[in-house]
């Protein structure tokens, strides 16, 4: 059960852009388009070097005065791409859930498949931050997904798929229960993206994932939450080679609750189509 109607789209800059003024110009890419405040919330999970900046830029700090862009700058979300699970001291090259609540973050992305296969994520690493985040008050944004595309066998599901998300939920989501079982407010700050490894289109395949497949899964998520983890509103997306044409062939789907996309949201064209 979804309580939230509006789809989620994420912007996944991945280490990307290499200036500010490249920043400036993909962020006024989003909000001069077209994209209605009503229908959508627009996360964009940026490198840490430009958080403070995109800040900034969008006006975290709400001004009284109501223009109709200052308001889209306002509906747009600030989100990181990871954050470190303890709260302050000794850890060099790390940032807190501190550090970004500060700086009016909202959302951190955790676990995504690049960080699992060039930092070695594992699971329990990638479970702390969960925790961690959530108990900070951020909206975490979990990635799973698996490695192979599985071949569909005539008239039987996505099993090893399922099986092998079902496991990654089981190890990211360890201990959920035990420390926000009764919290209503956990329940809306958790989205996981259905993110197939082998779809992404940094990692060249030449595959993508068919929308009724990511809806399969999406389902059994959505399944296994409210089943396993007694979770009831959270939301699911699904991410991986998505980009203006082929957008609507996943959100069309009631329970597709958004999209993650990657490189795509650093093609200036491409973000003003898919806002449109
Ligand atoms: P992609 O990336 O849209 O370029 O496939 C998605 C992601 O890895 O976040």
């Amino acid at each position: 059960m979804v309580e939230n109607a509006k789809k989620l789209i994420v912007f996944n800059w991945k280490m990307a852009p290499n200036s500010t003024k490249e920043a400036r110009r993909l962020l006024g890419a989003i909000i001069d388009s077209k994209f209605s405040i009503l229908n959508s919330e627009i996360v964009v999970v940026l490198p840490f070097v430009y958080l403070p900046f995109f800040a900034n830029f969008c006006g975290l700090k709400r001004e009284s005065t109501r223009i109709n862009k200052k308001e889209k700058r306002l509906s747009l979300k600030l989100g990181s791409q990871d954050v470190f699970w303890e709260k302050q001291g000794a850890f060099t090259g790390e940032i807190s859930t501190i550090m970004l609540k500060n700086l009016g973050v909202e959302y951190v992305l955790i676990g995504h498949s690049e960080r699992r296969k060039y930092l070695n994520e594992t699971d329990e690493v990638i479970n702390k931050k969960v925790l961690a985040g959530l108990e900070a008050g951020l909206k975490v944004i979990l990635c799973v997904g698996e490695p192979e595309m599985e071949l569909r066998i005539k008239n039987k599901g996505l099993k090893k798929t399922k099986n092998y998300i079902k496991k990654q939920l089981e190890k990211d989501l360890k201990n959920i229960l035990l420390n926000y079982s009764k919290s209503r407010i956990l329940n809306s700050r958790l989205a996981i993206v259905y993110e197939p490894v082998w779809a992404i289109s940094a990692n060249n395949t030449g595959k993508t994932c068919k929308p009724e497949d990511a809806l399969e899964i999406i389902k059994f998520i959505k399944k296994t939450l409210n089943s396993k983890f007694s979770i009831l509103n959270f939301r699911v997306l699904y991410g991986g080679s998505i980009d203006s044409k082929n957008i609507g062939d996943f959100l069309k789907y009631p329970e597709i609750d958004g999209v993650l996309i990657g490189g795509a949201s650093l093609k200036i064209k491409e973000v003003e189509k898919i806002l449109k």
